[in-house]
């Protein structure tokens, strides 16, 4: 939910989700949204290689949504694909995340489609296992006790300010949807 962490933990992403392309996205509703305008086109990367959606329109060409829906999935929409995780809480120190690569029908008939597929899936396999080691050692940070609390950054961290509120709000059994950017 924040994308200051692309640089050292995702180098690659980068490539096509570039730091100074990163916007706020955010309406009413219990979700945080950012996108990435323009996605640039790396020849290394697989994000643009697969066909755009059919009739998808003009604007959505060029941009990924980044969308964290409360309490757990959160999703990445671009013109050719999706990828969906879904995290399961199993314990106070266990989570089970379960992901989906979505792509539009018949994108897997083709045989040069279907192993830009398998390239997509391990591109996404390499950033999900690059944030899964960040995670573990946050959350092996935040356990340890000399660890008290900190500042949060609006500029990057609004949208974790947002999430720790939905949590407070369920905790304390307020019910209250978050107004949206042009609401305040
Ligand atoms: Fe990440």
């Amino acid at each position: 939910m924040e994308y200051y962490h692309l640089p050292v933990v995702h180098p690659k992403l980068t490539h096509v989700s570039r730091m100074n392309d990163h916007h706020r996205c955010q309406g009413k509703g219990m979700y945080s949204g950012m996108l990435t305008t323009p996605v640039s086109r790396d020849v290394d990367s697989v994000w643009l290689n697969l066909p755009a959606t059919k009739g998808i329109e003009k604007k959505h060409l060029e941009t990924a949504y980044h969308i964290c829906i409360f309490p757990n999935v959160t999703i990445t929409i671009l013109q050719n694909h999706a990828f969906c995780m879904i995290t399961d809480p199993i314990r106070a120190n266990k989570t089970r995340e379960r992901n989906f690569l979505l792509t539009p029908p018949l994108t897997q008939e083709n045989g040069m489609q279907s192993s830009m597929f398998l390239k997509l899936i391990k591109f996404w396999e390499i950033i999900n296992t690059q944030d899964l080691v960040i995670v573990e050692r946050v959350q092996e940070g935040l356990s340890n006790i000399a660890f008290t609390g900190g500042r949060m950054c609006f500029k990057f961290e609004e949208p974790l300010h947002r999430y720790q509120n939905w949590i407070a709000d369920k905790m304390c059994n307020i019910h209250r949807v978050h107004p949206g950017d042009h609401e305040k």
